[in-house]
């Protein structure tokens, strides 16, 4: 028998009551089993399997063409590699727009079928009752307000959104629909303080300022793998683009130049 006691998994309760103890909320962004499985042995709170894949991963433009399949696909990967960390799963574009109806079942499958805790999904006012829906089917929702992906082209870009009333709004018709967590994005960093200040759940912000309750980033962001772009909110704790770029360089020399594989690699 072993003597390591496993590690204490996270649950929606308690990533919520954390915001009571003051303790600050870190969250990552993963979209497979070995980045999930990084995260979660370096200590994240909790993975977001974020429908940004469809940028990172797949290299589309935006996030809109990312399916349920696909989410689920990649939400079996991630929960596999997971022993700790709360696993939130989005609900991508037009999967929970149509109906509260269409939000329960969709949100379900990805707690049914590909093993995710809670689901996360974009909007405020407007989602009142689709966030209900889910809670009253047993479905753990996070809120998502501020810049909202999925409406890039409503919102004429991916732009900081400046309207606080109206964002002030949105975090508290979440918080009032049963969500126990709001991710805030791109707000400035006053609005990020006053939503925290006004709602009773832990928020959860990337460009919304240090006075949320907690902070996400992309994966991707985090470790300087994304060569196309770098929000001004994301900070680079490593740069693994170029050492993965160095590290290839180096294999293909090594290959050419017959240096690999050497008798250590090889079977006698
Ligand atoms: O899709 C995503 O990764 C997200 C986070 C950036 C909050 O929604």
């Amino acid at each position: 028998m072993s003597s390591v006691a496993p590690p204490r998994a996270m649950t929606v309760p308690e990533f919520r009551a954390a915001r009571g103890r003051g303790t600050k909320l870190a969250v990552v962004t993963a979209y497979d089993y070995t980045s999930a499985r990084l995260c979660d042995e370096a200590g994240v709170d909790c993975i977001l399997v974020g429908d940004s894949l469809g940028m990172v991963v797949q290299g589309h433009p935006t996030s809109l063409p990312v399916t349920l399949d696909e989410m689920i696909y990649h939400t079996k990967c991630v929960v596999r590699g997971v022993r700790r960390a709360l696993v939130v799963a989005d609900l991508p574009f037009l999967t929970y727009q149509v109906s509260p109806r269409q939000a329960v079942r969709n949100a379900g499958r990805l707690l049914k079928e590909a093993g995710a805790h809670a689901v996360k999904l974009e909007g405020g006012v407007r989602m009142r009752a689709t966030v209900q829906a889910c809670i009253d089917a047993g479905i753990p929702v996070m809120g998502h307000v501020g810049l909202t992906p999925q409406a890039v082209h409503q919102l004429g870009g991916f732009k900081v959104q400046r309207d606080a009333p109206a964002l002030l709004a949105d975090a508290a018709a979440v918080e009032e629909a049963g969500a126990f967590s709001v991710v805030v994005e791109s707000v400035p960093a006053d609005v990020g303080t006053r939503i925290t200040a006004a709602v009773g759940i832990p928020t959860i912000g990337i460009g919304a300022g240090a006075g949320c309750d907690g902070q996400v980033l992309v994966y991707h962001d985090l470790l300087g793998l994304y060569p196309d772009f770098k929000p001004k909110f994301a900070k680079r704790y490593a740069d693994l683009g170029t050492a993965v770029k160095q590290a290839v360089e180096a294999y293909c020399t090594e290959v050419r130049e017959g240096a690999f594989p050497t008798a250590e690699h090889s079977f006698r």
